[in-house]
């Protein structure tokens, strides 16, 4: 195709929003368009995850991505340039070939990722398309409901609280805007309790507010559960709560228990899931993310068994935006949900390829950012080329956060009439009674 083909490879060291090194890559057309992509970042990092390549030794905290860097200037580079930025199989095929490890731990996930979004970027420039329309075609219509973190946790927040994520959705509304709209006084009315109870307004890596005097875990599904109602709103009818537990950070694996550190509890498999059972029956939850680890495979069973007809399930850091990890929990029924990451996996193919492996097992795909993220607003795009119904990017506040939020304001519009809201459909439709309780 004229004027498709990669000229030339650029890859810098950016900055992310914790001050961490990151990858950016500019791909450059034989026409002159330019294609940029941002790498993102985790810190509640999943063992299953493709390998991110870090410098480490003394400087930036071992941080640095100059391996990375080298490595497309070296390897991805000459491969890429000459190429259709067009076909993004045949370019993501390519990079898989050329690092040819199971876990992109030879070039690094991170440099062939960068390549990957430069490439989509510069072919969806090329043909003057957004780039949710670039990725999806004529079909990429609907706007993402927002699930939204209100308060942060884990390690996120220094461990204050043992779980990460204090979430919340709106169950309706015709728009991705009127939906933002409500979440966004949620968060008001937080901040003010907050403020009312003299902790500090400090925000956790997310956005989110920081957990100053927690007494337990507990105490931030209460605070939520209130800060809807202040805000005017009917808890469970109007918004719901989330909760992203991420508990593989406090698993341990010898022990097969589940250490409550900000409380000082160790609990077994079946006494933390039913925590979390009675968490559901006394507060209108309507998702959990990693409520068990990644290597406990048994506990997401049981928690799939005990709450898979009425609460979304994800699985994060257990399935790693992987299809083989995402077929295992398929075939062993575990959870009803996938987190979409796209540096868990490292490349856009692959990442389509696991959203539309999930959906058609009648997993529900949540696309996420990371917590270490850039102002680059890909994954609004995703979101919507995909369908998939559901966005996670931290919270309100932080630009790297409102960058993706407004974005997807602005893609709505774009959108006009074409554009669809799901709302609450979106759990109605995969069989989760999100108004049943
Ligand atoms: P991470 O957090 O980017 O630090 O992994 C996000 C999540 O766990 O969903
Ligand atoms: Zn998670």
């Amino acid at each position: 195709m004229d004027g498709y083909r990669i000229k030339t490879v650029t890859a810098r060291r950016i900055y992310d929003s914790r001050a961490n090194p990151a990858v950016e890559v500019d791909i450059r057309l034989e026409d002159g368009t330019l294609g940029r992509g941002m790498v993102p970042s985790g810190a509640s990092t999943g063992k299953y995850e493709a390998l991110e390549l870090r410098d480490g030794g003394g400087n930036l905290g071992g941080k640095g991505v100059d391996k990375a860097l080298r490595n497309i200037r070296e390897s991805l580079a000459p491969a890429l340039i000459g190429m259709d930025a067009g076909r993004q199989r045949e370019i993501d095929g390519k990079m898989i070939e050329l690092d040819g490890s199971a876990n992109k731990a030879n070039l690094g996930a991170n440099a062939i990722l960068g390549c990957s979004l430069a490439a989509c970027r510069a072919a969806a420039n090329h043909r003057r398309l957004p780039l949710y329309a670039y990725l999806g075609g004529a079909l990429a219509a609907t706007l993402p409901v927002p699930m939204v973190q209100i308060i942060g946790g884990g390690a996120h927040a220094a461990h204050a609280v043992d779980i990460q994520d204090y979430l919340v959705i709106p169950l309706g509304e015709k728009t991705f805007a009127a939906a933002y709209e409500k979440v966004v006084n949620v968060y008001i009315a937080a901040r003010r309790l907050f403020a009312e109870q003299g902790k500090p307004l400090s925000l956790a890596d997310e956005g989110g507010l920081w957990p100053t005097g927690f007494k337990s875990n507990e105490e931030g599904v209460a605070l939520l559960t209130e800060s809807i109602a202040r805000a005017g709103y009917r808890p469970g009818r109007d918004l719901a709560i989330a909760l992203d537990v991420a508990a593989s950070e406090f698993y341990d694996r010898e022990a097969g228990v589940y250490r409550l550190n900000m409380e000082n509890r160790e609990l077994s498999r079946e006494q933390f899931i039913g925590m979390l059972c009675d968490w559901v029956d006394r507060y209108p939850i309507v998702s959990i993310e990693d409520g068990a680890s990644e290597h406990d495979w048994e506990g997401a069973r049981m928690l799939t068994d005990r709450l898979g007809g009425r609460v979304q399930l994800i699985g994060d850091d257990l399935f790693a935006t992987n299809v083989e990890r995402i077929r295992r929990g398929v075939n062993e029924g575990c959870y009803n949900a996938v987190l979409v990451k796209m540096n868990q996996i490292g490349t856009i193919s692959e990442t389509f390829e696991a959203i539309n492996y999930a959906r058609g097992r009648g997993y529900l795909p949540v696309v996420s950012a990371r917590s270490g993220e850039t102002e680059d607003a890909t994954v609004v795009h995703l979101a919507v080329a995909a369908n998939a119904g559901q966005l996670k990017v931290g919270s309100a506040a932080r630009g790297e956060r409102t960058a993706k939020w407004n974005e997807a304001i602005r893609v709505e519009e774009e959108l006009g009439p074409s554009g669809r809201y799901p709302g609450a459909g979106v759990f109605l439709d995969a069989g989760i009674a999100v108004f049943g309780k």
